[in-house]
């Protein structure tokens, strides 16, 4: 069984992980709007795979006879910045994300729940291509500077985002 602490937390997670897809939606549509057609589907891809982060932690609760408690999700900003601002803030974002998949891990540490350290394995992982994907990006965009030409290829290299 989990614990009400673990129970908690996951539930919270839930919430983080829809504001995440939310934040990176609103991304994509700023890029979208500006005719960014290769950073605004790359968003719109990653927005998906977050609802799906969600999913997992949601069905894992039901799998283990919790109860899923939804909460609100906060409004993501609607005004952002230049390209390389944007994945600046998505890497903030996921070394957010980071911290709590470690918060829930040490939790489940505590309460002796193997179960869910084998669940959050699959988390720890994906943080770290989470976060290695975004900082690669923002690097190449801080090696384009203002050049319209290397940004276009980095928009052209991210349309092709399976
Ligand atoms: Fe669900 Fe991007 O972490």
């Amino acid at each position: 069984m989990l614990s009400k602490n673990l129970l908690d937390e996951l539930n919270n997670q839930i919430k983080f992980e829809l504001y995440s897809a939310y934040l990176y939606l609103a991304m994509s549509a700023h890029f979208d709007e500006a005719n960014w057609y290769g950073f605004a589907s790359w968003m719109k891809k990653q927005a998906a795979e977050e609802q799906g982060h969600a999913m997992k932690f949601l069905e894992y609760v039901h799998d283990r006879g919790g109860s899923v408690a939804l909460q609100a999700i906060d409004q993501p900003p609607s005004k952002f910045g230049n390209p390389a601002e944007i994945f600046a803030e998505v890497l903030k974002h996921e070394q957010f994300v980071t911290s709590r998949i470690n918060l829930l891990y040490s939790i489940a540490v505590k309460d002796n729940d193997y179960a869910s350290q084998s669940m959050l394995n699959w988390f720890v992982n994906e943080q770290v291509e989470e976060e290695k994907t975004a900082a690669q990006i923002l690097d190449w965009l801080q090696k384009a500077g203002d050049s319209t030409n290397a940004l276009f290829q980095i928009n052209n290299m991210l349309a092709s985002r399976a």
